[in-house]
């Protein structure tokens, strides 16, 4: 870890908006929670205290769906024109980049990732998104369907499909994008004329909060969006169980994807889920060697290896294993390791002491089952929950390390012999969310493109996210994708009308 840190000091807004406790954005107005508890959010470069913020349960879950239902039922966001709309979603997008530093700052500070990263990608990915899903709004159109039915001979019918809010929309968060995860889920719910009561995570509860205040800015109307931050187990489980909510989009563990699932089943709500994640990195031998190696590296080290697409299985051709292998080790002992608000540093904390010790535990579990690090495999420093770089080999496919997400900067290398192997190999898992093939021959590449079974796959990139491009898992993944339009299915409703002429 860098020892001479210079942090960025940090920016007058957000030194006050973490000095005072949050509250919870309900209808309109900035509330505590009923029971007037908070709960503390950690900065996790050093473990202290960042934040204190109201802490929800199923009283103020329910207080919040009571505004949403009467926002949504009272037409203020439903039967506003489709181009006001867009247009409101399109200001929050300008307000959000008129405080990029402030958000990215947040980000950094209540998540842990580099400052410069949250800049360049979280904050301006966010703001996109909010732009495309904003112009989404005045295109959601059904369509005109000729009819013949048989048992009317002669009549005559004029029929067609409107696309429709799906209602009452509860979104519940996770913690490695707090701000992109709540624009993924705003933005299309919004466009669609749905109401909201977003939950992030226990966490990183900070920047939606913010973003919460540019909403009120941006003159959306009372109840439109209800932000009600808490734990899962008492303000998630409520919202996902709540027997008023239509429609319930949650991203996170596919343990608790299940328990989304089970609790939707009350009164049959939509469910879509963006769950975790095992996705295999393969690398051929007539790759171009050199462009791999990096992209091998950035898939799983990007953002502490807490993404749920990360690259955490790497399958390597194997007269190039050693050489792959070695590239990104190098590369992983190249990585300057520190608190995310020093503009040197390249890999952050993981969000929690939770998470480092999932992720040791992990560790642990790899070598006493026989793998070995070839870089790192242990926790940095004394404060902080800091993780090294780490890329184990002699993994095998029935080890936990190589079925079970580790959700931390850790990659597994095998080497391979031969496409068919390799395939079988890269979809030996209960995940299907994405995955990525490097390789010369463009044929071979978009043959094991059509052979993997995941819902994004690069070939010859990796990570690369737009707001255009639908994003979701195969398998236990998930159900349903966001982004692109295919986001906006998940926020509507079809409904067929027939008229005899
Ligand atoms: P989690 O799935 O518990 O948390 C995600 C969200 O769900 C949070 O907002 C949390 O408050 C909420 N939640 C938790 N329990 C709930 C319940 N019973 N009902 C309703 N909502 C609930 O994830 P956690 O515990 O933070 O991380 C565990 C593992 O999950 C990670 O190690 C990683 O493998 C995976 N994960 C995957 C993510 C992804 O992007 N797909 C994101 C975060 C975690
Ligand atoms: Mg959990």
């Amino acid at each position: 870890m860098s020892t001479a840190t210079v942090e960025i000091p940090t920016h007058q807004h957000v030194l006050s908006f973490v000095g005072a406790p949050r509250k919870m954005l309900i209808g309109g107005r900035w509330l505590d929670a009923e029971s007037g508890k908070t709960f503390p959010t950690y900065n996790p470069a050093t473990g202290e205290v960042l934040a204190h913020v109201a802490e929800g349960n199923s009283i103020d879950v329910d207080k919040a769906v009571t505004a949403a239902r009467k926002a949504f039922e009272s037409g203020s966001w439903r039967t506003l024109s489709a181009s006001e709309r867009g247009r409101l979603i399109w200001k929050l997008a300008d307000l959000l980049e008129s405080h990029l530093e402030e958000f990215a700052q947040l980000e950094s500070l209540d998540n842990g990732k580099p400052v410069g990263v949250a800049r360049a990608a979280d904050v301006p990915l966010a703001v996109d998104h909010f732009r495309y899903m904003a112009g989404w709004a005045t295109k959601i159109e059904g369509n005109t369907i000729p009819l013949s039915v048989p048992y009317t001979p002669g009549a005559r019918y004029h029929a067609y499909t409107l696309r429709e809010p799906v209602g009452v929309v509860a979104q519940i968060i996770p913690w490695n994008f707090p701000l992109l995860m709540a624009a993924w889920k705003l933005g299309p719910a919004l466009a669609a004329g749905c109401t909201i009561v977003l939950k992030p995570a226990e966490q990183t509860p900070l920047s939606a909060l913010r973003l919460g205040e540019l909403i009120c800015e941006a003159g959306f109307p009372d109840g439109v969006v209800n932000i009600v931050p808490g734990y899962g187990e008492t303000a998630g489980a409520a919202l996902a169980a709540h027997p008023d909510v239509d429609k319930v989009a949650f991203t996170g563990s596919t343990e608790v994807g299940k328990l989304i699932l089970r609790a939707a089943a009350g009164n049959l709500k939509k469910v879509s889920l963006e769950l975790g994640g095992k996705s295999p990195n393969i690398v051929c031998s007539d790759a171009d060697v050199e462009a791999s190696i990096p992209g091998v590296s950035s898939a799983i080290f990007f953002n502490q290896g807490q993404c749920c697409c990360a690259g955490s299985r790497l399958f390597v051709e194997k007269g190039i294993f050693d050489k792959v292998v070695a590239g990104v080790a190098e590369d992983a002992k190249k990585i300057k390791v520190g608190p995310g608000m020093d503009l040197a540093t390249q890999m952050g904390p993981l969000v929690s002491d939770e998470q480092q010790r999932r992720v040791l535990g992990y560790l642990e579990s790899g070598f006493s089952e026989g793998a070995k690090a070839v870089v790192g495999g242990r926790k940095l420093g004394d404060k902080g929950y800091f993780v090294e770089p780490t890329v184990l080999v002699d993994t095998t496919q029935k080890m936990k390390i190589m079925q079970e997400e580790i959700f931390g900067p850790v990659v597994c290398a095998v080497p391979f012999t031969d496409v068919d192997e390799v395939l079988q190999a890269a979809n030996d898992s209960i995940y299907g969310l994405a995955a990525a093939v490097w390789t010369r021959d463009v044929g071979k590449a978009h043959r094991i493109a059509a052979e993997l079974r995941a819902g994004s796959v690069w070939i010859n990139c990796y990570n690369i996210f737009d707001a255009a491009l639908p994003f979701g898992g195969y398998k236990q993944s998930g159900w349903g994708r966001e982004m692109g339009h295919n986001a906006l299915e998940l926020y509507t409703e079809v409904k067929a009308v027939t008229v005899r002429l």
